[in-house]
């Protein structure tokens, strides 16, 4: 083999080897093996996708420097390696216009990246267009509450760890805190923002056609204990279902003479549940020592809880035995809850699951 074409092989065996490794390192963070539920590579509203766009955009970048480098490192202490019977190259100092071309090189990739940064980044500032849902998200330690209003800001209902939109609707969300910091992030849908204590942060998102499911999301800012336990769901739906469902919000919580149901009511005012969990009963002459005039929003607002998917936070499923387990002791499955262990006896979480599955 001629020296030439040794010098051939090498560039091409050097870039084959590096852009092997490239590709292995994209498969590895690609998703197509993860799980997309949380997966910022799935976008599946317009502000996601610009968010997603950019990232391909800097991630093609990055690898090609990043070949470009390996390569030219590989091909060159390779050529110039030390060899018996052949002099060291000399040294090199200074070459204008090397210099100026390796100065204009980065400059030039920086800009590529940061105006479609900007852009993105602008698209979801703000507020959405005229006509969008309103929707207030409130981070608590360790749950998010979230208030619907009417288009003249007028507070609709509460709900708790689950929040519904319509598809292909813009959403209005402003994010307010009641004690520390948090942070909103659904990964499919928006980009995280915090949610500070006195300071009312907005974001906004549309979801794409066709994105129809439920969609997770997760507290992205440290803020105690129970801070990895702290999540919430959106449930992206037709439009049909999702008036039907702010109906049946909007309606007071459903009034059942069942025995065991009224036995639940007793324990949860005998228990002191009733002093940081609302519910808000139909019934106009519901006895008044059930529903305090005022409730703080300590915990969750309970009105309809059995139309909920989840408990705790959307930690767990809300079915017969994560109601027992959460009732029996709140702090063993989220450490720091303030939802205290109420030594119930078994008796007693029976009667209240039958109370908490009648609030549709
Ligand atoms: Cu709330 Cu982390």
């Amino acid at each position: 083999m001629t020296g030439r074409s040794r010098q051939i092989v090498l560039v091409v065996a050097s870039f084959v080897a590096v852009a092997f490794v490239s590709w292995l390192i994209f498969i590895a963070f690609d998703g197509a093996a993860i799980d997309k539920r949380m997966s910022t590579l799935n976008p599946l509203s317009d502000q996601a996708q610009s968010y997603h766009d950019v990232y391909v955009l800097v991630w093609w970048l990055s690898g090609a420097v990043f070949v470009v480098i390996m390569a030219a490192t590989l091909i060159l202490s390779i050529h110039y390696r030390e060899r018996p019977g052949v002099e060291p190259r000399r040294d090199i100092h200074g070459n204008t216009r090397l210099e100026i071309l390796w100065t204009i090189i980065p400059i030039v990739i920086v800009l590529i990246m940061v105006v479609p940064t900007f852009a993105a980044v602008l698209s979801v500032e703000g507020d959405a267009e005229e006509g969008a849902l309103e929707v207030t998200a409130t981070g608590h330690q360790w749950w998010f509450e979230f208030t619907y209003h009417d288009s003249d800001g007028n507070e609709l209902f509460r709900t708790a760890n689950e929040m519904h939109v319509p598809v292909e609707q813009a959403v209005n969300v402003s994010l307010v805190s009641n004690d520390v910091i948090h942070a909103f992030w659904v990964p499919a849908l928006f980009g995280k923002k915090d949610m500070m204590p006195g300071h009312n942060n907005r974001l906004w998102f549309k979801s794409k056609p066709g994105t129809e499911g439920m969609h997770y999301g997760q507290c992205v800012e440290y803020c105690g204990d129970s801070h990895a336990n702290m999540r919430f769901r959106i449930f992206v739906e037709s439009a049909a279902d999702y008036d039907a469902w702010v109906t049946n919000q909007i309606a007071k919580a459903k009034w059942s003479d069942d025995e065991l149901v009224s036995a639940g009511r007793e324990v949860f005012v005998a228990k002191a549940c009733n002093s940081c969990h609302q519910v808000e009963y139909s019934k106009s002459d519901a006895p008044d020592w059930l529903v305090p005039p005022t409730v703080a929003a300590i915990g969750p607002n309970l009105s309809h809880l059995a139309s909920r998917t989840t408990i705790a936070s959307a930690l767990l499923d809300r079915d017969e035995s994560s109601l027992r387990a959460w009732l029996k002791n709140p702090p063993a499955i989220k450490p720091g809850s303030r939802m205290p262990n109420l030594e119930l006896t078994d008796d007693e979480i029976t009667k209240l699951i039958a109370m908490l599955d009648s609030l549709e």
